[in-house]
């Protein structure tokens, strides 16, 4: 299976720190962010990998990522020139994934404990649609929240002021190849952004989005406060040489 990384965006919640340096460069433990999504994928298996980045930091991304070799991996670079959200920048995966193809996308802020592995194998044995990673947490409000049945989501309401579950969708997701043709019948949200959780409705519309609840440790840290429990967190692990 191939892998997409989403590592361009604007970064706000976390200026002026992303006025000079994309988010997913900025440090976390000894690395920068978009380090751990790549381990992630390689780790699991995944040895295609598109990082979808913007024009900020492209020089960077480079210097740092490279080819791939240090991860084993291939990694292919591709600019997303407007900040139209997830769903408008994974548009840009098409070509890179083919239409028979299933794949996994990653944003890069989301960090995590869990291998992959086992959910990618679950995937690829799901006839077809999609699959999120679920976690349980203390604020759901700041995410997609899902309204689960049985072994597939009904429906996922984008930042909800009253969650109908304490799970948020994290930004793990795997998606077969409609997934394009989903992302061109989608509207702007209020917010002006495609949005995937509007893509993931439609694959919950046709009863094909399953799930999974992740084990270990998650955090989206795309807020100084999450940044630094990230850090903390990571930094912590790495001494004690796990
Ligand atoms: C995005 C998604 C949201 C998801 C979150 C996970 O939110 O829209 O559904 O729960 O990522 O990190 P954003 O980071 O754009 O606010």
């Amino acid at each position: 299976m191939k892998g997409v990384i989403l590592a361009g965006g604007k970064g706000t919640r976390l200026a002026p720190m992303t006025s000079i340096m994309n988010k997913h460069l900025l440090p976390i433990g000894k690395y920068p962010m978009i380090h751990y999504g790549i381990e992630r994928l390689a780790e699991a298996g995944v040895k295609d990998i598109l990082l979808l980045i913007s024009k900020q930091s492209a020089g960077l991304y480079c210097d740092y990522v490279g080819s791939g070799d240090q991860f084993g991996v291939r990694i292919t670079f591709r600019v997303q020139e407007d900040a139209d959200g997830i769903a408008g920048a994974l548009g840009l995966a098409e070509g890179f994934v083919q239409p028979q193809d299933k794949f996994v996308l990653l944003l890069g802020d989301n960090l995590f404990d869990d291998s992959l592995g086992a959910y990618l194998a679950a995937f690829a044995r799901q006839e077809k649609g999609a699959k999120v990673l679920l976690k349980q947490v203390d604020d759901p409000r700041r995410f997609g929240v899902p309204e689960l049945e049985g072994d597939k989501i009904k429906l996922i309401e984008e930042k909800p002021s009253k969650p109908k579950s304490s799970y948020c969708v994290t930004g793990i997701y795997m998606y077969d190849g409609t997934v394009f043709e989903k992302i061109r019948s989608i509207r702007p949200s209020r917010r002006g952004e495609l949005e995937i959780t509007d893509v993931n409705n439609l694959y919950a519309a046709e009863g094909s989005l399953t799930y999974e609840i992740l084990q270990g440790w998650w955090t989206d840290a795309g807020t100084f406060a999450s940044l630094l429990d990230a850090s903390n967190y990571l930094q912590g692990k790495e001494r004690n040489g796990r």
